[in-house]
């Protein structure tokens, strides 16, 4: 059975209306833009108004590309000039969680902190919210948030691929207490997004981090251990059919996320998943990849320029 949102869109399988985003960072702003362009009324909160006219910036700027692409492809791909003017016109910002109590669901996107997460999700509840709240976790317990927000039942994981507007695939993970109207209305929101949902238990890493994490932290100790180069290490999975290297997804996703599912990977599984040193010295560094400028690589506008000098160099017996 699907939650019914009376006055929710005719189009909308999820019959959701208005959806809330918070946090528009690296995952946050290509949510919204998902949201916006697939018809919803779409409200993002984040700290202040600089982050949040930045963000808004990199949504318009993306939708620019879908309008050339559509363009460049004589209507093949892309979106219309028009359809971009649409979802802008959807979208409003606000540095205030209250401003999201109308919400039919809220997507939560803020760095990957369980006690930040845990915080927001608690204030939700006391500010009197009490619809659907979803996380884009990449690795905390869906259950311990869950727990947080004091509505397990309407607490989910909705973890969304960067690039969000390009990326496919959603992971979809329930707490152990969420009801099945809620992962009914996630799948249907999943569908209204035009994304593919894949589901996944609520254990550590869930699916794709499970597998891709100790993979990039294999991909490390290549390099330290002086066995392959960088970019020697990323043209391997070349050969394996993978479109981009695990050492430059690893620079695009944040090596501080990378390090952190590494830690609740080994705390669950074991010391087999154990952090390569090299992983945590750059996180220690401050050298979180292309967000920060280096990496694995060093960065120029989110654009890979070489191997970074202190990794090329960094060795261990
Ligand atoms: N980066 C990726 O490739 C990726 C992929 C999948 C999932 N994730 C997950 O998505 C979540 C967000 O990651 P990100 O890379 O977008 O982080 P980010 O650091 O790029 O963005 C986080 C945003 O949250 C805002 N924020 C911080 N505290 C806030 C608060 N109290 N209230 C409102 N906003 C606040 C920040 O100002 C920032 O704009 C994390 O849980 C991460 O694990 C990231």
């Amino acid at each position: 059975m699907l939650l019914i949102v009376e006055g929710g869109s005719s189009m909308s399988k999820s019959g959701l209306k208005k959806i809330g985003v918070i946090g528009v960072g690296t995952m946050g702003n290509g949510i919204a833009q998902v949201a916006a362009q697939s018809g919803f009324e779409t409200i993002i909160m984040d700290v202040d108004a600089s982050i949040l006219e930045r963000g808004v910036g990199t949504i318009a700027r993306s939708l620019d590309r879908l309008v050339k692409a559509f363009e460049k492809s004589g209507g093949e791909k892309g979106i219309t000039g028009e359809a971009k003017e649409e979802a802008l016109g959807r979208l409003a910002t606000t540095n205030n969680l209250g401003d999201l109590l109308d919400c039919d669901l809220i997507i939560e996107a803020v760095p990957e902190k369980p006690e930040l997460k845990e915080k927001i999700n608690r204030q939700l509840a006391e500010l009197g919210y009490e619809k659907i709240l979803c996380s884009n976790t990449s690795g905390i317990s869906i259950t311990r948030l869950g727990a947080a927000y004091g509505k397990p039942e309407l607490f989910m994981g909705m973890h969304f691929m960067n690039p969000v507007p390009m990326q496919k695939g959603v992971e979809i993970i329930r707490g152990l207490g969420t009801s099945n109207t809620t992962y009914d209305t996630v799948v249907a929101l999943c569908h209204d997004m035009d994304k593919i949902e894949i589901p996944a238990e609520d254990k550590a890493g869930f699916a794709i981090n499970r597998m891709f994490v100790p993979f990039v932290n294999e991909a490390v100790r290549v390099v330290e251990e002086g066995i392959a180069g960088v970019e020697d290490v990323d043209k391997c999975t070349y050969c394996l059919g993978h479109k981009m290297g695990p050492l430059m997804t690893a620079d695009y996703v944040g090596l501080d996320t990378m390090l952190f599912i590494c830690e609740v990977l080994e705390e669950e599984f074991g010391s087999s998943y154990k952090p390569s040193p090299l992983l945590k010295r750059l996180v220690e560094s401050g050298q979180l990849g292309a967000k920060t400028g280096t990496g694995f690589y060093s960065w120029e506008n989110y654009k890979a320029a070489g191997v970074n000098p202190d990794v090329a160099r960094y060795r261990i017996k």
